[in-house]
């Protein structure tokens, strides 16, 4: 009987691969060079680190979060993102003991119960950045820089993205903010869908962020945020933006954007792409300044974002940079022609394996024939053991490019570099 894959968790198949291993270097590299340095948290948390980091009234716990208990009851739920747990970690280890700012950079699934479509899979993975310690602004310009160098690295066409960016103030700014929004929506109430009309009482924000029609036209023309920012707030994001222009970044004020998740303070941002339809978002991001407290730890500012490494893959592919690669993959292909040329074949390829010569052969019996069609399509030079050249302890090399062929001592191909053959 065949078992079938779970809906929306895609296999990454080794056509792909190359692609994604490409994209997973170029990522690590660049964030190195802002002085990011890799965590590893894990994939499974208790289920109160994002109900509590992430907010319970949000799509992402309340909807789409894979909640189970354990084997003792205890609630555990599949990471929806990263930053909580990011969070978490700094907090437990005390890494804020130092004093200092720390970066971290992570790579890695995620789980959120969403309906699939192009660019959104219900296991997809982040690429993501965390600066905690600084309430900087030039730090907010910093990340954004990262995030636009990136897009530059993989040399993705600049007029086909945008950055968004708004300012949410501060927990001080939310009160008058939140009333503000919720005596505008509540004189539109009827043009509200249902879900939202709920959220008028418990979380009008989140009304912003809804994705139906009606609710996006009020949101386009409901109170802004950038409005009922306190002095500091203000003063804040005019910095960032200062920043952004002194960097020549192109960003543009959404005064709609407020993000999906309930933590972020100041500064949120997205990276998005003309090409990927309604999932447009390759990145977002902003200031969580109140996490760290709210997880247990002392008053710290932070500032980061996550993108998407499907969505990264389907604009690099679109433009042309996902084509795999025409080389072959091996350096040699080995046909032992008889049972002795095999036994013998066995242990060539053992060493030359061991030599870091990437090296296979035939396991399926074929033919002299068929095993240099293989050995044509998958490498740059076949090696033919067969019963003449097994008594003269001799191998015959075939350059598969330009059909060269020369016949070498068997203890010479073992050990010295292959020669040629181009
Ligand atoms: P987020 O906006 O929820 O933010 O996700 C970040 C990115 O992950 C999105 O822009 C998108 O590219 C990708 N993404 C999200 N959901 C899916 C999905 N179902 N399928 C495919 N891709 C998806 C966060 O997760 C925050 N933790 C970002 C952050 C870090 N903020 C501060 N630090």
């Amino acid at each position: 009987m065949r078992v079938e894959g779970v809906r929306g968790m895609r296999d990454i198949l080794p056509d792909e691969t190359p692609l994604w291993q490409r994209l997973e270097e170029e990522i690590r590299e660049l964030f190195s060079l802002y002085g990011y340095r890799e965590i590893r948290v894990p994939i499974v948390e208790r289920a109160e680190l994002f109900s509590r980091g992430v907010g319970e009234e949000t799509e992402v716990v309340e909807k789409q979060m894979y909640v189970f208990p354990d084997r003792k009851g205890l609630m555990l739920a599949l990471r929806p993102e990263a930053t909580a747990s990011v969070v978490r970690a700094y907090v437990e280890h005390g890494l804020y003991a130092k004093g200092d700012l720390a970066k971290f950079y992570y790579l890695g699934p995620m789980f959120r119960y969403e309906k699939p479509q192009l660019g959104r899979q219900r296991q997809f993975h982040q690429y993501g950045v965390e600066a905690i310690g600084s309430p900087d602004p030039a730090l907010d310009a910093e990340v954004m820089d990262l995030a636009w160098n990136l897009m530059e690295r993989l040399k993705l066409r600049s007029e086909g993205l945008f950055l968004r960016v708004n300012s949410i103030g501060c927990r001080g700014d939310r009160p008058a903010y939140r009333e503000a929004l919720r005596g505008y929506l509540t004189a539109h109430e009827g043009e509200l869908c249902p879900e939202c009309r709920r959220r008028l009482e418990t979380n009008p924000l989140r009304i912003l962020d809804c994705k139906e029609e009606g609710c996006r036209a009020l949101a386009r023309e409901a109170p802004r945020s950038v409005d009922s920012l306190c002095p500091e707030c203000r003063a804040h994001f005019d910095a960032v933006q200062a920043h952004l222009r002194e960097l020549g970044l192109a960003h543009e004020l959404d005064p709609t954007l407020v993000r999906g998740l309930d933590y972020y303070t100041r500064t949120v941002f997205e990276l998005c792409s003309r090409d990927l339809g309604a999932q447009d978002a390759l990145l977002g991001g902003g200031r969580y300044d109140g996490l760290v407290e709210l997880l247990g730890g002392p008053p710290t500012p932070a500032v980061g974002f996550a993108g998407g490494m499907e969505r990264l893959a389907i604009v690099v592919s679109a433009q042309g940079g996902g084509a795999p690669s025409s080389e072959p993959e091996l350096d040699v292909y080995l046909v032992p022609i008889g049972d002795e040329a095999r036994q013998e074949g066995m242990k060539l390829l053992a060493a030359l394996r061991r030599r870091g010569i990437a090296a296979d052969t035939d396991y399926m019996g074929r033919s002299l024939r068929k095993a240099m069609g293989v050995a044509g399509r998958s490498a740059r030079r076949a090696a033919i053991l067969g019963g003449d050249e097994l008594s003269r302890r001799e191998i015959k090399l075939k350059d598969l490019a330009s059909g060269e062929e020369r016949t070498i001592p068997l203890a010479q191909f073992r050990t010295d570099p292959i020669p040629f053959l181009r």
